[in-house]
């Protein structure tokens, strides 16, 4: 039976540009081939020999993602963006890189999140979100109460969550969700901890417009 409450969108526009005939191209072959089961699914049965499993929300151009997975051969990396152009993009790291550790569904995360096992993730990043900054439109965010309780479901206890903005106030409001749930620890002892770009961390294409109001700000939480 479908969901008669489904969550509300949280993303923007699904296309801009008109999407590159290779890119295009990539759509149509490389893509079937990496998306995720639709039915419940373990992460870590996508690819043999897999150490972890992690999980990228809204990886935008894929930027990130690829070059975490270029990092990380031994972890499969699940993303997924519903902008089309975003995983076009992507698509073209993927390709480029030939990295056989991605898998990425061209829609909702949250659908995604749905069908996987408690405790099957060790690593979620939700960077620079979309940050539907007037009041009236802070129910589409993506930090809800009740996706904090489906990441604290997904992660392994000493798993990681990282999250990023720009804007200042989602900041405070991802900050109150998170820190209201008991399953996670905000890991900063000091502002340089919030403030500077964690050590792993890879520059992404939105964060590079500083299009907030604020500079990036990196929360990295461990799941008790
Ligand atoms: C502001 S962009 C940032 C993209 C990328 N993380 C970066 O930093 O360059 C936010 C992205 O999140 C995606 N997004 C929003 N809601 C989502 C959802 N429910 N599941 C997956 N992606 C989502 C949007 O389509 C958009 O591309």
């Amino acid at each position: 039976m479908s969901d008669p409450h489904p969550p509300l969108r949280s993303y923007g526009r699904l296309k801009t540009r008109t999407i590159k005939p290779r890119q295009a191209a990539l759509m149509e072959t490389l893509l079937p081939t990496i998306r995720p089961p639709t039915t419940a699914f373990d992460p870590r049965t996508l690819m043999a020999g897999a150490s972890e499993a992690w999980l990228e929300i809204g990886f935008g151009g894929g930027e990130h993602m690829a070059a975490q997975a270029q990092r990380r051969p031994d972890v499969l990396i699940l993303g997924a963006e519903p902008f089309q152009n975003g995983v076009a993009s992507a698509l073209r790291h993927i390709d480029e890189q030939a990295l056989g550790n991605v898998r990425v569904l061209d829609g909702d995360a949250r659908e995604l999140m749905a069908l996987m096992p408690a405790a099957s993730l060790t690593r979620i990043f939700v960077l620079f979100p979309d940050p539907w900054p007037k009041s009236r439109h802070n129910k589409r965010r993506i930090v809800q109460a009740e996706t904090v309780a489906e990441f604290a479901r997904l992660l392994q206890p000493g798993g990681r969550l990282r999250f990023a903005s720009d804007w200042g106030d989602y900041v405070d409001w991802s900050l109150l969700r998170l820190t209201a749930n008991p399953a996670f620890r905000w890991t900063a002892e000091a502002a340089c901890d919030w403030r500077t770009p964690p050590a792993d961390h890879i520059t992404t294409r939105y964060e590079e417009k500083r299009l907030g109001d604020c500079a990036p700000v990196f929360l990295d939480f461990v799941r008790a």
